[in-house]
């Protein structure tokens, strides 16, 4: 099965470094015409120089996501150099990671405003776009553990992410007779963002100085580099992938992982209702068993001398 994306064009947010620019190379590698969009001028060039150097087609478009100017202005790039657009990369993002009694109101709107409003107008303007010309399409948005599981110091951001992957759940359902499919990633890699989390900052500096992570770090912790999360983009962004949608699906370093839908672990019902006194003891007798972990659960980075 060769994947190849020939002839399609495709725009990734926050394509200027990170996990954006390697979506950026390997759909340009897969033979798409990528819109590289960022805030960071010269980075976005620097992306669109590497696709051009490796032989691929690319443009820039430096723009915060977020306002949907930007979202029409990326479809419009795209129309422009390519002639339509079929794949969407919502990848754009910023972290403001304080603790819910510190986070400030222009922290939290400016992370909303670029995850979740950003996701939301781009996929908009892509969703408009590509119902118009009615050969289907793809739009990829971007998760996070964090959004899965909730994370300490992450409010805005795990809520953005949290929302990410509702609304790719519901425009999976909106969107299938268009034969558009929408998924989410959930990614993990060692970018500027994760080097910025204090445990992974030893990690983060060996992998910089070119050395190989060891199995604990690639496998549970799932971290690699960018490179190792670009495949499942360019799986999602392909016609192999033509009957997937609504899902999330973690990859990282050597793992690749499908999300559950939150399901309900425990049901009981009380003819008539529950009262407040009812609900604790049914809790006691029921639900204290089945009672839901909250946070990222990871093993030590020290892996044993055998790992
Ligand atoms: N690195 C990880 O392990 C990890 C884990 C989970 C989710 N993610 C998500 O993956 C995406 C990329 O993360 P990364 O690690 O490559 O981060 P990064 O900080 O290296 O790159 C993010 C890019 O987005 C750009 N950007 C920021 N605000 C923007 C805006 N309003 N409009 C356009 N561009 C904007 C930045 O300039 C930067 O180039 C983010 O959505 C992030 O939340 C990353």
């Amino acid at each position: 099965m060769s994947v190849d994306l020939t002839g399609r064009a495709a725009v990734v947010t926050g394509s200027g470094q990170g996990l954006g620019r390697a979506y950026a190379l390997a759909l340009a590698a897969a033979g798409a015409g990528v819109v590289v969009n960022d805030v960071d001028a010269a980075a976005a060039q620097a992306t669109v120089d590497a696709v051009v150097a490796d032989g691929g087609r690319a443009v820039a478009v430096v723009a915060p996501v977020g306002p949907s100017e930007t979202a029409d202005l990326l479809v419009a790039a795209a129309v422009e150099a390519y002639g339509r657009l079929d794949v969407l990369v919502t990848n754009a993002g910023v972290l403001r990671d304080r603790v819910l009694w510190k986070t400030s109101d222009e922290d939290f709107d400016l992370v909303v405003a670029t995850h979740l409003r950003g996701t939301f107008t781009t996929a908009r303007a892509a969703a408009v776009h590509m119902r118009e010309r009615g050969e289907g399409g793809r739009i990829v948005l971007v998760g996070s553990p964090a959004g899965q599981h909730g994370n300490f110091g992450q409010t805005s951001y795990a809520a953005a992410k949290a929302g990410i992957v509702a609304m790719a759940r519901t425009w999976s359902l909106e969107l299938a007779r268009a034969g558009i499919t929408v998924n989410a990633v959930i990614p993990t890699a060692i970018t500027a963002m994760t080097a910025t989390i204090p445990v992974y900052a030893e990690v983060a500096a060996a992998h910089g100085r070119g050395e190989p992570l060891p199995r604990v770090v690639r496998q549970e912790h799932a971290l690699g580099g960018p490179e190792d999360v670009a495949p499942l983009v360019v799986w999602l962004a392909s016609e192999e992938s033509a009957h997937v949608t609504g899902q999330a699906i973690g990859i990282g370093g050597d793992k690749l992982s499908l999300y559950t839908v939150p399901q309900e672990v425990g049901v009981t019902y009380r003819q008539g209702g529950w009262s407040a006194e009812a609900i604790g003891e049914e809790w006691a007798r029921t639900f204290e068993a089945l009672r839901q972990p909250s946070g990222i659960a990871l093993p030590p980075l020290e892996a044993p001398a055998d790992a």
